[in-house]
Protein backbone atom coordinates (compact mmCIF):
# COMPACT_ATOMS: atom_id res chain seq x y z
CA UNK A 1 0.00 0.00 0.00
CA UNK A 2 0.91 3.45 -0.56
CA UNK A 3 0.78 6.19 1.46
CA UNK A 4 0.99 10.03 0.31
CA UNK A 5 2.15 12.57 3.12
CA UNK A 6 1.84 16.02 2.82
CA UNK A 7 1.21 19.49 4.80
CA UNK A 8 -0.68 22.09 3.73
CA UNK A 9 -1.17 25.73 5.00
CA UNK A 10 1.33 28.20 6.82
CA UNK A 11 3.53 26.07 8.09
CA UNK A 12 4.67 25.74 11.65
CA UNK A 13 6.82 24.52 14.12
CA UNK A 14 6.53 20.64 14.73
CA UNK A 15 5.61 19.69 11.41
CA UNK A 16 8.98 17.75 10.13
CA UNK A 17 8.25 16.37 14.03
CA UNK A 18 4.96 14.88 12.36
CA UNK A 19 6.09 13.98 9.06
CA UNK A 20 8.92 11.82 10.89
CA UNK A 21 6.34 10.05 13.34
CA UNK A 22 4.20 8.83 10.68
CA UNK A 23 6.83 8.14 7.98
CA UNK A 24 9.07 5.75 10.25
CA UNK A 25 5.83 4.18 11.92
CA UNK A 26 4.27 3.37 8.22
CA UNK A 27 7.62 2.22 6.79
CA UNK A 28 7.36 0.28 9.92
CA UNK A 29 4.16 -1.31 9.21
CA UNK A 30 5.64 -1.91 4.97
CA UNK A 31 3.95 0.69 3.61
CA UNK A 32 5.43 2.40 0.83
CA UNK A 33 5.72 6.38 1.90
CA UNK A 34 5.20 9.40 -0.73
CA UNK A 35 6.44 13.03 -0.19
CA UNK A 36 3.93 15.33 -1.50
CA UNK A 37 5.60 18.77 -2.39
CA UNK A 38 3.67 22.12 -1.59
CA UNK A 39 0.24 20.48 -0.04
CA UNK A 40 -2.02 19.84 -2.40
CA UNK A 41 -0.74 21.25 -5.18
CA UNK A 42 1.86 19.12 -5.39
CA UNK A 43 -0.98 15.93 -6.26
CA UNK A 44 -2.86 18.27 -8.74
CA UNK A 45 1.05 18.67 -9.90
CA UNK A 46 2.35 15.31 -9.41
CA UNK A 47 5.26 16.83 -7.86
CA UNK A 48 5.75 13.53 -5.35
CA UNK A 49 8.90 11.46 -4.40
CA UNK A 50 9.79 8.21 -2.60
CA UNK A 51 10.14 9.68 0.88
CA UNK A 52 12.36 7.24 2.79
CA UNK A 53 13.42 6.88 6.94
CA UNK A 54 17.22 8.71 6.22
CA UNK A 55 14.93 11.98 5.02
CA UNK A 56 13.37 11.96 8.03
CA UNK A 57 15.26 10.55 10.47
CA UNK A 58 17.28 13.94 11.65
CA UNK A 59 14.51 16.59 10.86
CA UNK A 60 12.72 16.68 14.29
CA UNK A 61 14.88 19.92 15.68
CA UNK A 62 13.99 21.95 12.54
CA UNK A 63 11.19 24.22 11.57
CA UNK A 64 9.32 24.95 8.57
CA UNK A 65 8.49 21.43 6.80
CA UNK A 66 10.98 20.36 4.78
CA UNK A 67 7.75 18.75 2.14
CA UNK A 68 6.91 22.74 1.21
CA UNK A 69 3.56 23.90 1.51
CA UNK A 70 0.81 26.13 -0.14
CA UNK A 71 -2.80 27.68 0.38
CA UNK A 72 -3.98 25.49 -2.80
CA UNK A 73 -7.60 24.22 -2.53
CA UNK A 74 -8.59 21.79 -4.85
CA UNK A 75 -12.72 22.59 -3.97
CA UNK A 76 -11.93 26.14 -5.01
CA UNK A 77 -14.39 26.65 -7.93
CA UNK A 78 -13.29 28.84 -11.70
CA UNK A 79 -15.24 31.37 -12.57
CA UNK A 80 -17.22 28.80 -14.83
CA UNK A 81 -17.91 26.50 -11.65
CA UNK A 82 -15.70 24.30 -11.74
CA UNK A 83 -13.12 22.55 -9.01
CA UNK A 84 -9.46 20.47 -9.33
CA UNK A 85 -11.43 17.35 -7.76
CA UNK A 86 -11.61 15.20 -10.59
CA UNK A 87 -7.85 16.27 -10.91
CA UNK A 88 -7.14 15.27 -7.65
CA UNK A 89 -8.80 11.98 -7.85
CA UNK A 90 -7.33 11.01 -11.13
CA UNK A 91 -3.54 11.72 -10.32
CA UNK A 92 -3.99 9.40 -7.16
CA UNK A 93 -5.18 6.96 -9.03
CA UNK A 94 -2.28 7.28 -11.53
CA UNK A 95 0.63 7.57 -9.26
CA UNK A 96 -1.09 4.31 -7.38
CA UNK A 97 -1.53 6.15 -4.09
CA UNK A 98 -3.80 4.04 -2.33
CA UNK A 99 -4.05 6.62 1.40
CA UNK A 100 -3.24 10.06 2.31
CA UNK A 101 -1.63 11.28 5.58
CA UNK A 102 -2.62 14.84 5.30
CA UNK A 103 -0.46 17.66 8.18
CA UNK A 104 -2.57 20.48 8.51
CA UNK A 105 -5.34 22.77 9.58
CA UNK A 106 -8.94 23.47 9.10
CA UNK A 107 -8.30 24.07 5.63
CA UNK A 108 -6.05 21.45 4.66
CA UNK A 109 -7.84 19.07 6.85
CA UNK A 110 -11.44 20.36 5.29
CA UNK A 111 -9.90 18.90 1.69
CA UNK A 112 -8.86 15.73 3.68
CA UNK A 113 -12.28 15.45 4.96
CA UNK A 114 -14.38 16.50 1.19
CA UNK A 115 -11.75 13.17 -0.32
CA UNK A 116 -13.45 10.79 2.07
CA UNK A 117 -16.96 12.19 1.45
CA UNK A 118 -15.70 11.28 -2.06
CA UNK A 119 -14.36 7.92 -0.79
CA UNK A 120 -11.05 8.72 -0.93
CA UNK A 121 -9.24 7.06 2.02
CA UNK A 122 -7.53 9.72 4.19
CA UNK A 123 -6.43 11.03 7.65
CA UNK A 124 -5.76 13.87 9.43
CA UNK A 125 -2.84 15.27 11.95
CA UNK A 126 -3.45 18.47 13.40
CA UNK A 127 -1.81 21.58 13.37
CA UNK A 128 -1.84 25.23 13.63
CA UNK A 129 -0.25 28.00 15.22
CA UNK A 130 -3.74 29.29 15.46
CA UNK A 131 -4.52 26.60 18.20
CA UNK A 132 -8.16 27.30 16.52
CA UNK A 133 -8.77 23.71 15.43
CA UNK A 134 -11.70 21.70 17.05
CA UNK A 135 -11.66 18.35 18.37
CA UNK A 136 -7.90 18.29 20.01
CA UNK A 137 -7.04 20.23 23.17
CA UNK A 138 -3.97 21.80 21.44
CA UNK A 139 -1.93 21.61 17.93
CA UNK A 140 1.65 21.72 17.70
CA UNK A 141 3.08 25.00 16.17
CA UNK A 142 1.10 26.90 18.98
CA UNK A 143 3.53 26.40 21.66
CA UNK A 144 7.00 27.37 19.61
CA UNK A 145 4.81 30.45 18.41
CA UNK A 146 3.41 31.40 21.53
CA UNK A 147 7.06 30.95 22.60
CA UNK A 148 8.87 33.47 20.20
CA UNK A 149 6.00 36.02 21.07
CA UNK A 150 6.74 35.66 24.86
CA UNK A 151 10.43 36.70 24.11
CA UNK A 152 9.30 39.53 21.90
CA UNK A 153 7.42 40.84 24.57
CA UNK A 154 9.81 40.42 27.16
CA UNK A 155 12.17 42.71 24.91
CA UNK A 156 9.47 45.29 24.14
CA UNK A 157 9.05 45.56 28.08
CA UNK A 158 12.64 47.07 28.05
CA UNK A 159 12.07 49.56 25.73
CA UNK A 160 8.78 50.43 26.79
CA UNK A 161 9.83 51.01 30.33
CA UNK A 162 13.27 52.72 29.57
CA UNK A 163 11.09 55.40 27.17
CA UNK A 164 8.06 55.16 29.74
CA UNK A 165 5.71 54.66 26.28
CA UNK A 166 3.11 52.02 25.65
CA UNK A 167 4.08 49.23 23.33
CA UNK A 168 1.62 47.69 21.52
CA UNK A 169 2.57 43.88 19.99
CA UNK A 170 0.42 42.19 17.34
CA UNK A 171 0.49 38.84 16.79
CA UNK A 172 -1.11 35.95 14.83
CA UNK A 173 -3.92 33.85 15.23
CA UNK A 174 -6.47 34.61 13.08
CA UNK A 175 -10.36 34.67 14.33
CA UNK A 176 -9.45 33.10 17.41
CA UNK A 177 -7.46 34.74 20.44
CA UNK A 178 -5.48 31.63 21.80
CA UNK A 179 -2.31 33.42 20.61
CA UNK A 180 -2.62 36.65 22.13
CA UNK A 181 -4.41 35.63 25.00
CA UNK A 182 -0.93 33.37 26.14
CA UNK A 183 1.42 35.71 24.95
CA UNK A 184 -0.18 38.34 26.43
CA UNK A 185 -0.43 36.07 30.12
CA UNK A 186 2.92 34.61 29.80
CA UNK A 187 4.32 38.01 28.90
CA UNK A 188 2.88 39.63 32.02
CA UNK A 189 0.49 42.27 29.95
CA UNK A 190 -1.51 45.23 30.85
CA UNK A 191 -4.22 44.52 28.21
CA UNK A 192 -4.94 41.62 26.04
CA UNK A 193 -7.34 42.24 22.93
CA UNK A 194 -9.20 38.62 21.22
CA UNK A 195 -11.50 38.62 18.29
CA UNK A 196 -13.81 36.60 20.63
CA UNK A 197 -14.19 39.83 22.99
CA UNK A 198 -15.67 42.99 21.30
CA UNK A 199 -12.61 46.04 22.71
CA UNK A 200 -13.60 48.38 24.89
CA UNK A 201 -10.90 51.29 23.83
CA UNK A 202 -12.08 53.66 26.25
CA UNK A 203 -11.59 51.39 29.29
CA UNK A 204 -8.08 50.66 27.64
CA UNK A 205 -7.25 54.32 27.26
CA UNK A 206 -8.74 54.68 31.22
CA UNK A 207 -6.73 51.68 32.12
CA UNK A 208 -3.66 52.89 31.02
CA UNK A 209 -4.15 56.28 32.70
CA UNK A 210 -4.83 54.74 35.96
CA UNK A 211 -1.61 52.76 35.65
CA UNK A 212 0.46 56.00 35.13
CA UNK A 213 -1.24 57.62 38.67
CA UNK A 214 0.10 54.69 40.24
CA UNK A 215 3.56 55.12 39.62
CA UNK A 216 3.59 52.58 36.10
CA UNK A 217 4.84 55.01 33.25
CA UNK A 218 5.08 52.18 30.37
CA UNK A 219 2.68 49.50 29.53
CA UNK A 220 2.34 46.21 27.27
CA UNK A 221 -0.60 45.74 24.83
CA UNK A 222 -1.15 42.64 23.10
CA UNK A 223 -3.49 42.24 20.21
CA UNK A 224 -4.40 39.76 18.13
CA UNK A 225 -4.73 40.21 14.28
CA UNK A 226 -8.21 39.30 14.15
CA UNK A 227 -9.61 41.66 17.31
CA UNK A 228 -12.32 43.69 16.09
CA UNK A 229 -12.12 47.26 17.05
CA UNK A 230 -15.31 49.58 16.21
CA UNK A 231 -14.25 51.99 13.45
CA UNK A 232 -13.63 55.76 14.91
CA UNK A 233 -15.70 58.77 13.12
CA UNK A 234 -14.43 59.41 9.73
CA UNK A 235 -12.42 56.30 9.75
CA UNK A 236 -13.33 54.00 6.81
CA UNK A 237 -12.80 50.44 6.89
CA UNK A 238 -9.97 48.30 5.26
CA UNK A 239 -10.55 46.69 1.94
CA UNK A 240 -10.73 42.83 2.35
CA UNK A 241 -8.06 40.48 0.50
CA UNK A 242 -9.51 36.82 0.04
CA UNK A 243 -7.05 33.67 0.06
CA UNK A 244 -7.65 30.92 -1.36
CA UNK A 245 -9.89 29.08 1.12
CA UNK A 246 -12.14 32.44 1.34
CA UNK A 247 -10.10 33.65 4.49
CA UNK A 248 -9.96 37.47 4.82
CA UNK A 249 -6.05 38.40 5.37
CA UNK A 250 -5.68 39.96 8.45
CA UNK A 251 -2.58 41.77 8.22
CA UNK A 252 -3.76 43.93 5.63
CA UNK A 253 -5.57 45.34 8.59
CA UNK A 254 -3.60 46.91 10.90
CA UNK A 255 -5.33 46.30 13.69
CA UNK A 256 -1.78 47.17 15.82
CA UNK A 257 -1.32 50.29 14.49
CA UNK A 258 -4.96 51.37 14.38
CA UNK A 259 -4.64 50.55 18.49
CA UNK A 260 -1.35 52.21 18.84
CA UNK A 261 -2.63 55.44 17.14
CA UNK A 262 -5.67 55.41 19.28
CA UNK A 263 -4.05 55.68 22.82
CA UNK A 264 -1.69 58.02 21.60
CA UNK A 265 -4.80 60.44 20.28
CA UNK A 266 -6.54 59.80 23.64
CA UNK A 267 -3.60 59.88 26.24
CA UNK A 268 -1.02 61.32 25.08
CA UNK A 269 0.93 58.56 25.86
CA UNK A 270 3.96 58.18 23.67
CA UNK A 271 3.10 54.72 21.69
CA UNK A 272 5.08 52.53 19.44
CA UNK A 273 2.95 49.23 17.84
CA UNK A 274 5.58 45.85 16.68
CA UNK A 275 3.98 43.28 14.48
CA UNK A 276 5.74 40.07 14.76
CA UNK A 277 4.56 38.40 11.62
CA UNK A 278 5.95 35.47 10.15
CA UNK A 279 8.92 35.01 12.91
CA UNK A 280 6.40 33.62 15.52
CA UNK A 281 6.07 30.74 12.97
CA UNK A 282 9.73 29.70 11.97
CA UNK A 283 12.72 28.13 14.42
CA UNK A 284 12.93 24.91 16.05
CA UNK A 285 9.65 23.64 17.64
CA UNK A 286 9.57 23.21 21.72
CA UNK A 287 9.78 20.08 23.16
CA UNK A 288 5.71 19.87 23.99
CA UNK A 289 5.58 20.65 19.92
CA UNK A 290 8.17 18.21 19.11
CA UNK A 291 6.46 15.36 21.24
CA UNK A 292 3.03 16.42 20.32
CA UNK A 293 3.94 16.53 16.57
CA UNK A 294 5.54 12.95 16.62
CA UNK A 295 2.48 11.57 18.79
CA UNK A 296 0.32 12.64 16.36
CA UNK A 297 2.24 11.26 13.42
CA UNK A 298 2.35 7.84 14.92
CA UNK A 299 -1.23 7.55 15.39
CA UNK A 300 -1.69 9.00 11.91
CA UNK A 301 0.20 6.05 10.67
CA UNK A 302 -1.59 3.58 13.19
CA UNK A 303 -4.84 4.78 11.97
CA UNK A 304 -4.17 3.93 8.64
CA UNK A 305 -2.99 0.58 9.54
CA UNK A 306 -6.42 -0.07 11.04
CA UNK A 307 -8.58 1.58 8.47
CA UNK A 308 -9.75 4.02 10.41
CA UNK A 309 -10.15 6.78 7.91
CA UNK A 310 -11.91 10.34 7.31
CA UNK A 311 -10.50 10.44 10.88
CA UNK A 312 -7.88 12.95 12.72
CA UNK A 313 -5.05 11.87 15.47
CA UNK A 314 -6.08 14.28 18.53
CA UNK A 315 -4.62 15.69 21.93
CA UNK A 316 -7.22 14.68 24.90
CA UNK A 317 -6.20 15.27 28.08
CA UNK A 318 -2.67 13.32 27.65
CA UNK A 319 -4.20 10.52 25.05
CA UNK A 320 -3.92 10.94 21.67
CA UNK A 321 -7.18 9.63 20.30
CA UNK A 322 -8.72 9.77 16.62
CA UNK A 323 -12.01 12.22 16.03
CA UNK A 324 -13.84 12.57 12.90
CA UNK A 325 -12.27 14.81 10.73
CA UNK A 326 -16.42 16.52 9.82
CA UNK A 327 -15.88 17.19 13.69
CA UNK A 328 -11.93 18.79 13.84
CA UNK A 329 -13.36 20.95 10.80
CA UNK A 330 -16.95 21.77 11.61
CA UNK A 331 -16.31 24.85 13.54
CA UNK A 332 -13.30 26.97 14.87
CA UNK A 333 -12.42 26.56 18.20
CA UNK A 334 -12.42 30.13 20.17
CA UNK A 335 -11.39 30.95 23.31
CA UNK A 336 -14.60 29.97 25.59
CA UNK A 337 -15.88 33.51 27.06
CA UNK A 338 -15.20 31.74 31.15
CA UNK A 339 -11.32 31.93 30.20
CA UNK A 340 -11.41 35.06 28.81
CA UNK A 341 -12.90 36.21 32.24
CA UNK A 342 -10.72 33.61 34.29
CA UNK A 343 -8.02 35.41 33.96
CA UNK A 344 -9.26 39.04 32.80
CA UNK A 345 -8.00 40.17 35.86
CA UNK A 346 -4.40 39.92 35.73
CA UNK A 347 -4.52 42.27 32.13
CA UNK A 348 -7.13 44.86 33.32
CA UNK A 349 -6.53 45.71 36.68
O1 LIG B 1 -2.99 30.18 10.09
C1 LIG B 1 -1.71 30.54 10.44
C2 LIG B 1 -1.44 31.99 10.13
O2 LIG B 1 -0.12 32.30 10.56
C3 LIG B 1 -2.44 32.98 10.72
O3 LIG B 1 -2.22 33.24 12.07
C4 LIG B 1 -2.22 34.17 9.81
O4 LIG B 1 -3.37 35.00 9.75
C5 LIG B 1 -1.97 33.52 8.48
O5 LIG B 1 -1.50 32.22 8.74
C6 LIG B 1 -0.97 34.24 7.61
O6 LIG B 1 -0.91 33.59 6.40
P1 LIG B 1 0.22 33.74 5.31
O7 LIG B 1 1.42 32.99 5.79
O8 LIG B 1 -0.36 33.14 4.09
O9 LIG B 1 0.53 35.21 5.18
Amino acid sequence: MRVAILTGGGDCPGLNAAIRGVTLRLIDYGYETIGVRRGWLGLLEKMTFPLQAKDVEDIIHQGGTILGSSRTNPFKKDENGKDSSELLLNNLKEMGIDAIAAIGGEDTLGVASKLWDLGFPTVGIPKTMDNDLSGTDFTFGFDSSVAVAVDALDRLRDTAKSHSRAMVLEVMGRHAGWVALYVGLGGGADWIMIPEVTPDMDALCQHLLDLRKRGQDYALIVTSEGAEIPLESGEEAAPKELDAFGHVILKERGIGERVAQIIEKRTGIETRNVVIGHIQRGGSPTVFDRVLGSRVGLKAAEMIHSKEFGMMAALKGVDIVSVPLSVATGTLKTVPLELYEEVAMLFNR
